[in-house]
């Protein structure tokens, strides 16, 4: 014990830090089995630093989930979540970078060591796959790997815990249920979406008769156009209509349910709204989170086409052609990007009601039902 008591005892920067114990994690395998490849020391560190910032994102996303237990949320945790939130994507912008030091390692110098990983692999990344759980990446919209589920590289203990989380409930499920207690949707005689729905209408016509009435285009091109704006009405149809949305969402071509997507729309086009700030504060975080996932999923990818070409991984995947799909397939804020093409100009927005703007100051505070 060191000297001093409780919160006043002192302590030496060494052992504070652990740095013995995290200085002597290098163990170069090439060196113990007597071929010493120099560039080793890089690709265990690289990996090490990695493994360390991933156990401060766990840190951090699993404190933004409990923010929402028992299905509430008041405005100074969600200030602190959009925090949080915010530090997981510098971290993550850093994961990013960090490849560029992987990539002062030669492909050759990579195969002076690299029979030696052999099957140790990325896929058994444990705290990797803790994160795309507690983001919510749905299992069953997992790549496959030769048939079978993600975890199976893991012991019973680590598919269990990573099991649990999809049980618990992922940060993509509590921002679900916490947009879907947005009860001002439809409160005191406002229909957010009737009204939406008469401001969209209005915008589409405007649109049509600016084409048709424009002197620069030839008919042809009027027609054209004219039926563009006409089938960009199938985009808007899910929003207006919750049995299209609710096929999207069994087909797992959408993931918030129809009243949470309705709710993220209302919160992107009156997001000026002082109440409505924070919300969209932390939209756009789990948005900006989920680029910097798919940005490291591209460079890693790249960074591994210049390591190994198109040879396979030390994990038996296809390597890069596996990773490549990962990046479109495993993004997991897909409708909130969606929401983009549903905007409407802040010309044609509907006003809010007063008695609306009164009230909206409660409800992200209001327990669900
Ligand atoms: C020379 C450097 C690297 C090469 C050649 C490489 C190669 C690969 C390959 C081929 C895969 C596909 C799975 C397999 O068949 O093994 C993979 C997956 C993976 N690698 Fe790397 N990698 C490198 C560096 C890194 C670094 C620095 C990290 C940081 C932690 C990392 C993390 C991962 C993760 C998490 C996966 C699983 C991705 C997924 O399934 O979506 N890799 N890697």
């Amino acid at each position: 014990m060191s000297k001093g008591e409780g919160k006043y005892s002192t302590i030496h920067y060494q052992k504070y830090l652990q740095i013995e114990e995290l200085l002597s994690a290098q163990q170069l395998r090439s060196g113990a089995l007597g071929d010493p490849a120099h560039e080793e020391m890089l690709f265990i560190i690289v990996h090490q630093v990695y493994e360390l910032w991933f156990k401060q994102v766990i840190h951090e996303l699993e404190s933004v989930i409990e923010f929402f237990e028992d299905n509430e949320i008041i405005e100074s945790s969600l200030s602190v979540a959009i925090g949080r939130l915010n530090r997981v994507q510098k971290i993550l912008q850093l994961l990013v970078k960090q490849i560029g030091i992987m990539e002062t390692m030669t492909p050759l110098d990579f195969l002076d060591f690299r029979s030696y990983l052999f099957p140790a692999s990325g896929f058994q990344s444990f705290q990797f796959r803790a994160i795309e759980c507690l983001l919510g990446l749905p299992e069953e919209q997992r790549l496959t790997y030769f048939g079978q589920k993600y975890s199976s590289v893991f012991t019973k203990d680590k598919q269990k815990t990573l099991d649990d989380i999809y049980k618990k409930g992922t940060l993509l499920d509590k921002v679900n249920d916490w947009l879907e207690r947005t009860p001002f949707l439809n409160l005191d005689g406002f229909d957010f979406l009737e009204e939406y729905r008469g401001a969209l209408t209005a915008m589409l016509n405007k649109e049509t008769e600016a084409i048709m009435s424009s002197e620069y285009l030839t008919d042809k091109q009027k027609k054209m156009r004219s039926e563009m704006v006409g089938s960009s009405d199938t985009y808007f149809r899910s929003i207006l209509d919750e049995d299209t949305h609710n096929n999207l969402l069994k087909e797992n071509k959408k993931r918030l349910s129809y009243k949470a997507t309705v709710a993220a729309l209302f919160i992107n086009l009156y997001r000026e709204e002082p109440i409505l700030q924070l919300p969209f504060q932390f939209i756009t975080c789990l948005i900006d989170i989920d680029n910097e996932v798919t940005n490291w999923r591209h460079r890693h990818a790249q960074m591994v086409l210049r390591m190994i070409g198109n040879k396979i991984g030390t994990g038996g995947s296809s390597g890069h052609s596996y990773l490549a799909k990962t990046a479109s397939l495993h993004q997991i804020y897909t409708d909130f990007h969606g929401i983009s093409s549903l905007l409407i100009p802040r010309s044609e927005l509907p006003l809010l009601p007063d008695n609306i703007r009164d009230q909206l100051n409660f409800y992200f505070t209001a327990k669900k039902a």
